[in-house]
């Protein structure tokens, strides 16, 4: 069973001046792939979950969108948002979580969620929610850490959770796709392709860990088996530590069946 993190929102909350001006969230091939899988539309109505600094919501805005709702439970994250991009017409920032966002249900033809859901405690709640808020034929993007092989499973959540106690899991495609069809989204795209090459001290550093924290995540890089080697791609220096290595992402599009289509 995935671990529950402790006060989540009070650890996402310090790091909002980190995460505004990080390159992989305020860019990055993820948010250029979800984009191309939302296709936004000028009348479209958004909510992002998990919306962290407001890359993602500011974004959607840029392509067209008519309004996001922009969605997370960490303070901290949303005064960063609004820093950065509270001016833009159609932001709405709102402090709750992503299984209870108070919003009226049925009233949404978008809802996206970018590397979030591995934090969220219970994500089949979350994509409940979503499928309360969308209307008939809208659509859900995710983008999110994926375990691209069973045997690489344990050692994904390990570092992860390492590296940030907020991590709960890295779920696997099968896993996506059952929790979609159980709240009611048929999967259209689900795809593991893209990759996040990383610096593995920029990953470390991002998260200011104690040396005793930032001692085990470098411990779980150097005692990585052969498959995550291969699988995560891992680079090792002379002395034998972490460089870089790639993180799996997932993708995917689901819609919320109209009227009289199947799940
Ligand atoms: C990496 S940041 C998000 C990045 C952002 N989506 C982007 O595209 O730049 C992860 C965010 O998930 C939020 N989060 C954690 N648990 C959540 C939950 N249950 N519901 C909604 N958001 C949550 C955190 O507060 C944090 O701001």
């Amino acid at each position: 069973m995935p671990q529950r993190p402790r006060a989540p929102a009070a650890a996402w909350s310090g790091r909002g001046a980190t995460y505004a001006v990080s390159g992989v969230h305020r860019t990055g091939p993820s948010l250029e792939r979800l984009i191309a899988l939302v296709r936004p539309q000028p009348g479209d109505r958004c909510v992002d979950l998990g919306t962290g600094t407001g890359h993602t919501a500011a974004r959607l805005l840029a392509e067209g969108v008519n309004e996001v709702v922009a969605i997370d439970p960490a303070e901290g994250m949303l005064e960063a948002a609004r820093r950065s991009y509270g001016h833009l017409p159609g932001l709405r920032l709102v402090r709750a979580s992503g299984d209870a966002t108070g919003l009226p249900g049925t009233s949404f033809n978008v809802v996206t969620a970018r590397h979030t859901l591995h934090h969220h405690a219970d994500p089949q709640a979350t994509l409940h929610e979503v499928a309360r808020l969308l209307r008939p034929g809208g659509r859900f993007v995710m983008v999110d850490e994926v375990t691209p092989d069973p045997r690489v499973d344990a050692w994904l959540d390990a570092i992860s959770r390492a590296r940030d106690a907020t991590h709960v899991r890295a779920y696997r495609m099968d896993e996506w796709t059952a929790m979609l069809a159980e709240a009611g989204l048929r999967r259209v795209v689900g795809d593991t392709q893209t990759r996040y090459r990383m610096d593995a001290s920029t990953w470390i550093e991002r998260m200011a860990l104690s040396p005793a924290g930032e001692a085990e995540v470098r411990r779980l890089f150097r005692e990585a088996g052969p498959s995550e080697r291969e699988l995560f791609e891992i680079e090792f220096d002379e002395n034998g530590e972490a460089v870089r290595f790639a993180l799996p992402m997932a993708l995917v599009l689901a819609v919320l069946p109209a009227e009289g289509e199947s799940a």
